[in-house]
């Protein structure tokens, strides 16, 4: 994609506007992955079109996997588990996306062919050990041995061994790797909760007849078990609705609608954030579509005070930490968020950029290894000039620059302004339809 930079040299103005974001990322991954195991066509609307769920489609069609679409739905052939066919010297671009590389990992444990898995400058910077430990005692190999981070090649076993694994670090990704290795492996795998994470995974597979179950914090799953297609509707993803939530909050006489946002609690942490910082956010519309819990979020302009934010809400918050930390920037009073290890291991180092650019604006704050302090000002007015790096393109980090430069002001360049499209192809076109005015340069 060709590479820009915009500016922003204007506060929004108050606005009022129903809107709806694109499609929820982590659900639209898993139907492509899902589906291609199931038996038959499998059929999805409101899938989110872009760069993560490209690369999804295109590893898939690499394996052999069938994958239309025809006027707004997608359509996935499904042969089975265990279905892909894999030429010699295969080798599979995830991009940017983590979740692609490691749960196409937890499909290729019964395959005995050498694949090569590689992704961009920051993917290939992201750990994999945390899914190459456990995989290997499925009996996955991983070359070169030692290395933890991709390239990798990796390669299956013809009899994988069922296994029995404590996820302790609160990832879905980990977790829905493992659960996709277990579909594989003859006999009962089991994943023990230990941190709870988002259930995506499990609610489509359940929605698909799989046969996997849940006990407690237990994820059981009969490994070699056919399931059949399915339909999906993906709702909206409530981590792309966050930085309208946000603008929102932020700006003065101000209202939101975002319609049809998945609200399963495992995402919706964002929410239960918000509120105990006093924010003026409320859910209409609630419903049930293909087990996932939906909903419309009314959010208005909120005078916001300080959180200390309890770190179980963590997991189900993951990916909105950047914005949040806009948020408190803006809320009266010293907000803490801690138990943050695993946002340096995300698109970039979250953590350590957002703390920088808070400190450019003029926020104080005091950053340790997994936590930080911000020291809110809710009359932040900025007056200066502004320049937001690359970044390893993380898209989070871009939006969230653009929700700070709209809502404190100041003159601001961000670079890489492309990087949006990774998973929120919609969002400048939302920020032009909500009043805002962003330049492209
Ligand atoms: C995801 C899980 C989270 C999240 C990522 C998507 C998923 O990662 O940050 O954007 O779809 O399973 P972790 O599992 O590493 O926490």
């Amino acid at each position: 994609m060709k590479s820009f930079s915009i500016s922003i040299n204007k506060k929004i103005n108050k606005f009022k506007n129903t809107i709806m974001v694109d499609g929820d990322k982590s659900i639209s991954h898993r139907f492509f992955l899902i589906a291609s195991q199931a038996i038959g066509v499998s059929k999805a609307s409101g899938i989110l079109e872009a760069g993560d769920i490209f690369n999804t489609i295109s590893a898939l069609r690499k394996l052999n996997v069938k994958i239309l679409k025809k006027k707004n739905e997608y359509y996935v052939f499904g042969n089975g588990l265990g279905s892909f066919k894999i030429k010699k010297n295969t080798s599979i671009n995830c991009g940017n996306a983590g979740t692609l590389s490691r749960l196409l990992c937890g499909m290729l444990v019964s395959y005995p062919v050498k694949i090569k898995l590689f992704g961009d400058k920051s993917l290939n910077k992201r750990p994999m050990r945390r899914i190459i430990e456990p995989l290997q005692k499925f009996g996955m190999s991983f070359y070169p041995k030692n290395k933890s981070t991709l390239p990798l090649i990796v390669s299956g076993s013809q009899i994988p061994m069922p296994n029995e694994y404590d996820e302790k670090i609160g990832s879905a990704q980990i977790k829905s790797t493992l659960i996709n290795a277990s579909l594989l492996s003859p006999g009962i795998s089991k994943i023990n909760e230990i941190k709870k994470s988002r259930n995506h995974h499990e609610i489509m597979l359940k929605h698909a007849g799989a046969n996997i179950k849940i006990k407690k914090n237990t994820i059981i799953i009969k490994g070699e078990s056919e399931f059949n297609s399915f339909n999906l509707k993906v709702p909206g993803d409530i981590s792309s609705a966050s930085f309208f939530i946000a603008l929102t909050i932020l700006s003065k006489n101000s209202k939101i609608v975002i319609k049809n946002i998945c609200l399963n609690p495992t995402r919706a942490g964002i929410i239960t954030i918000l509120k105990k910082m006093r924010a003026n956010i409320k859910i209409k519309n609630i419903k049930k579509v293909c087990g996932e819990t939906t909903g419309d979020i009314i959010v208005n302009s909120s005078k916001l005070k300080k959180i200390n934010c309890p770190k179980s809400l963590v997991p189900y918050a993951i990916d909105e930490f950047c914005i949040l930390m806009i948020i408190a920037a803006g809320a009266t009073g010293t907000s803490t968020f801690s138990g943050l290890g695993e946002l340096n291991k995300k698109e970039s180092p979250r953590l350590n950029i957002m703390n920088e650019i808070l400190n450019k604006i003029g926020i104080k704050t005091i950053k340790k290894k997994d936590s930080i302090k911000i020291f809110g000002n809710p009359n932040l007015n900025l007056k200066n000039n502004y320049i937001v790096k690359s970044y390893m393109k993380d898209h989070r980090v871009c939006m969230a620059s653009v929700i700070a430069a709209l809502s404190f002001g100041g003159k601001w360049e961000i670079k890489n302004a492309e990087c949006v499209a990774t998973s929120f192809p919609s969002f400048y076109k939302l920020i032009k339809k909500v009043g805002g005015i962003i330049e492209k340069k």
